[in-house]
């Protein structure tokens, strides 16, 4: 048995309501995969993509392998084989098939996935329903990482498919088109924040990632923040003023990046006949000027922003920021799948949650005093704090009941594939 200490401080009593959002999520997974034909949910088109159907069998290998093996008694896995090809990165689970060479895998099929799923969702179900107060002591707070374990799959179900339709020269669509109001972006106001002696990081019942936390004190100069993301038309201008030709706006290795992979715009950005076209889920259309930047770097945000005469906030003062932000927005539940240009005339600070990820100036290390989880599931985060930038707030592919004002998103500075955009900041 694996040694498993729950990672996350979190107080599940409720069974019913737990095995109600189990299922719900569950199913949700996949509806998502339901618009895709077996061809679309077997092809890896990078390294860092993941087939569909990979994320459909992975998300059940989970619950498989850190609750009914140890937990459910008699439990059967599916087939003792999935243990390799569906393990991501657990070196205390054991070996592993190379994620690069996840798209080779015609087999299991689609189908035996789903059955896959069905096994392991059924014998969940079981699990939640009838294990004793003991066990479920164990296993309630694995059950809610499972669960959000999950929920980060599906935003990469749709952050990888995305990828995999923009290799293909008939630009598939995997929604059909969602009309949003149109809206003309007007200049960002700027909030300003005193800074001082402030706390930040997850404290409460509540989930969070172990990441989160712990809350711990830190010192923010005065600072503002834009009131908006910056707008495809914003970084547009960037384009158009050599942004990607001169070297004084970046940083060394992202001026490597510009050369090697021959960046000249965000990703899913075409110039046809002078005209910028951009893919999204619902397909390839016109560049809305007024809609948030999206599929930037961290590179290319933090170049922009140089550009600009700002900088990125770093993640300190983005929380700080968004305290008293209510926690909805243009999210996955929204069915756009895309950013959407801001449409309220509300004062303060809009668009923080939802839209676009937005990178900051802060590396992704552990807070202070943080401790990883013993056990295998000590590997879900700390192990990753190194060449990493923070991103925060979520985007319009990320699960409405997911995301928190503390959440710490990761990607490496050069990844482009995400929901990633910008928001400017500035000294006081
Ligand atoms: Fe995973």
């Amino acid at each position: 048995m694996l040694d498993i200490a729950p990672p996350v401080s979190t107080r599940i009593t409720d069974r019913a309501a737990e095995r109600d959002r189990f299922a719900a999520i569950r199913h949700q997974s996949e509806a998502l995969a339901a618009n895709l034909s077996p061809e679309d949910q077997a092809i890896q088109s990078m390294p860092d993509v993941s087939p569909t159907k990979w994320h459909l069998a992975h998300t059940s290998w989970f619950f498989e392998t850190f609750l009914l093996m140890p937990l459910a008694p008699g439990y059967r896995a599916f087939d003792p084989a999935f243990a390799y090809l569906f393990n991501s990165y657990y070196e205390a689970v054991g070996p592993r098939h190379p994620r690069p060479a996840r798209g080779l895998l015609s087999r299991p099929t689609v189908d035996v996935v789903a059955a896959y799923r069905d096994h392991v969702t059924a014998a969940m179900l079981r699990l939640i329903e009838t294990a004793g107060d003991d066990v479920w002591q164990q296993a309630a707070p694995l059950i809610e990482l499972g669960v959000n374990h999950e929920q980060q799959h599906q935003e990469l179900i749709l952050m990888d498919i995305k990828q995999v339709f923009s290799m293909n020269p008939l630009l598939p669509a995997y929604q059909a088109p969602r009309p949003h109001a149109a809206a003309r972006a007007s200049s960002p106001a700027w909030i300003e924040f005193a800074g001082g002696l402030e706390e930040i990081g997850h404290a409460g019942n509540g989930f969070a990632f172990d990441n989160e936390g712990p809350r711990h004190k830190t010192w923010l100069e005065p600072f503002r923040l834009a009131s908006r993301p910056v707008s495809c038309g914003e970084y547009l201008d960037f384009v158009g003023d050599g942004g990607y030709r001169r070297p004084e706006f970046w940083l060394s290795d992202g001026w490597a990046c510009v050369q090697q992979q021959s960046w000249q715009a965000p990703l899913y950005w075409r110039c046809d006949d002078g005209e910028w076209r951009i893919f999204t889920l619902s397909g390839e259309r016109p560049m809305d000027p007024a809609e948030p930047v999206c599929h930037v770097s961290f590179y290319e945000a933090d170049a922009f922003a140089r550009w600009a005469g700002k900088r990125l906030p770093t993640e300190a003062e983005w929380e700080i920021a968004a305290r008293d932000v209510p926690l909805d927005g243009n999210l996955a539940d929204n069915g756009h799948l895309h950013p959407c240009p801001e449409t309220s005339e509300a004062a303060g600070l809009r668009q923080m949650i939802g839209d676009v990820w937005e990178w900051t100036a802060s590396p992704y290390i552990a807070y202070p005093r943080f401790r990883p989880a013993s056990g295998a599931v000590g590997e879900y985060n700390g192990k990753f704090m190194s060449n990493q930038m923070v991103l925060r707030g979520g985007a319009a592919v990320t699960p409405a009941d997911h995301i928190r004002i503390t959440y710490r998103n990761f990607f490496p500075p050069s990844a482009r594939w995400a929901f990633s955009g910008l928001r400017l900041a500035e000294d006081l």
